[in-house]
């Protein structure tokens, strides 16, 4: 049985994702969407022509992502597609966040997104594509968001690395690196969105644009993907001062 698989898929980019996928996947059987929340996804499920299973999960749960490995090995299923949207980020100045709230965005960005990566490699083969969610936070240090960008950053540098580990087992791994988009992530960063102000405000992209393009550059094998000419420019930018510094180091 092939399968897809999107993490985050009750909300924002990763509900997108499956409406996308549903309509240019084939070869898959089933499409597995992924979060806390059953109602929404049980409710996309019901708009979804591809078989889907909906998996209520808290991925910063050891005990609940062992469960899914479980299931996993018991259905033995060829994965075709990760998507790893699931991902969280609060906005404030470092020493006035919680530390719940700090850890909160480790545990997802960067623990749970390794492990479901790691649990899923056992069941992908030549032809599978990962991808995973960064952001064009993970170019730059954020001030103000400083945990969460660096989190992104910790996503980018595994994608890239990770892509070229796994480039002679013909398996793809593609770093979505988003500038602000329009979700309920937005609200849930900020509390107040009129605070989003400035550059972020104006190249706000919209959450269909951003996915279609992650699936064009992931079905090309592209290893980052980045929407909007603004993102793009900071991205070129950020990759040239990289490729001076490495002349000095
Ligand atoms: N929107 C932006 O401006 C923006 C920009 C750049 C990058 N990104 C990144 O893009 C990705 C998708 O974000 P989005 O904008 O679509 O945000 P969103 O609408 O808030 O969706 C986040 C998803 O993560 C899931 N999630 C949160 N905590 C979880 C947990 N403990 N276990 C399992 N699932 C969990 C949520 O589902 P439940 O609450 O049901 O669990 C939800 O489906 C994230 O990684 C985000 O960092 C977003």
């Amino acid at each position: 049985m092939n399968i897809a698989i999107i993490t985050g898929a009750s909300s924002g980019m990763g509900m997108e994702f499956a409406r996308q996928l549903d309509k240019s996947l084939n070869k898959t059987d089933e499409i597995w969407l992924l979060a806390r929340r059953k109602e929404p996804m049980e409710e996309l499920a019901r708009t979804m022509k591809t078989k889907t299973k909906t998996i209520v999960i808290d991925m910063t749960s050891d005990k609940e992502m062992a469960q899914f490995a479980e299931v996993l090995e018991i259905s033995n299923p060829k994965i075709t597609v990760l998507v790893n949207c699931a991902g969280v980020g609060s906005y404030g100045e470092f020493v006035k966040q919680s530390g719940e709230d700090v850890s909160a965005m480790i545990r997802l960005n960067i623990v749970a997104l390794t492990q479901m990566t790691k649990i899923c490699l056992s069941y992908m083969h030549r032809g599978s594509r990962i991808i995973q969610f960064a952001s064009g936070a993970a170019f730059v240090p954020q001030a103000a968001f400083a945990v969460y960008a660096a989190t992104k950053s910790y996503v980018y540098s595994l994608s890239r690395a990770l892509g070229k580990e796994l480039q002679s087992r013909g398996i793809s791994v593609t770093a979505v690196c988003p500038g602000p988009v329009n979700t309920p992530f937005l609200k849930h960063a900020y509390g107040d969105t009129s605070r989003i102000k400035g550059l972020k405000k104006l190249t706000m992209a919209k959450t269909e644009c951003v996915v279609a393009k992650a699936i064009e550059d992931c079905k090309m094998g592209k290893s980052v993907s980045v929407c909007g000419l603004s993102m793009k420019m900071l991205y070129l930018v950020t990759q040239s001062v990289q490729n001076v510094m490495q002349i000095f180091v």
